[in-house]
């Protein structure tokens, strides 16, 4: 007597992996043309993809007045204004500013011109020591200055929570921030 022999099941088709072909990722281009103003002046250049603007005022535009101290957007020494409004430059890319208008501390008193009253504030107030956080408290109280209307307490403590200071303690800041919005706004 003979016993059969299951035949062993003919192997599955082999399976081929479905290539999905997409269209090759466009080249990121690495250089970007860019039109701002930076202090009044207009100017027109190409910026790499990732130059910051805090490198691309110090670096590029030699506007050394504006510190970099955390990169990070930590400690607000780097602030500059962007259309009015205070910006840590060490947060922005460069070709991002397109069309923008950037203000930086040297734009406050240039050449011979008087302290502004935010400048002569922080003199005379004694508000700052080593001065590395200076430029960023100037800008950040230059824009609370030139809002309408005077900023109620909470929005001034909160705009200058953004920065900090290794000398001062603070207290001469505030004094000084405030001298220059009693002059501003009147006491
Ligand atoms: S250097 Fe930009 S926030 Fe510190
Ligand atoms: S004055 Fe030195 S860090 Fe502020």
């Amino acid at each position: 007597m003979t016993t059969s022999v299951p035949s062993s099941p003919s192997p599955a088709p082999a399976v081929r992996p479905t290539v999905v072909r997409t269209p090759p990722l466009a080249e990121p281009s690495g250089w970007h043309e860019i039109r701002l103003t930076v202090n009044g002046d207009r100017i027109a250049c190409q910026v790499e993809s990732r130059l910051l603007l805090s490198d691309f005022l110090r670096d590029r535009l030699g506007l050394t007045g504006t510190h970099v101290g955390c990169e990070h957007g930590v400690c607000g020494a780097c602030t500059v204004l962007l259309d009015g409004a205070p910006v840590r430059s060490c947060l922005i890319l460069a070709a991002q500013c397109e069309g923008a208008d950037i203000r930086t501390v040297e734009s406050l008193a240039p050449g011979d011109a008087p302290l502004t009253a935010v400048q002569r504030a922080f003199h005379e107030c004694h508000g700052m020591q080593c001065g590395f956080c200076t430029p960023g408290f100037v800008m950040t109280t230059t824009a609370l200055t030139e809002q309408a209307g005077r900023p109620a307490g909470p929005e001034v403590a909160d705009a200058l929570s953004g920065h900090l200071c290794r000398c001062t303690g603070y207290r001469n800041i505030r004094r000084a921030v405030c001298q220059a919005l009693d002059e501003r706004f009147g006491e």
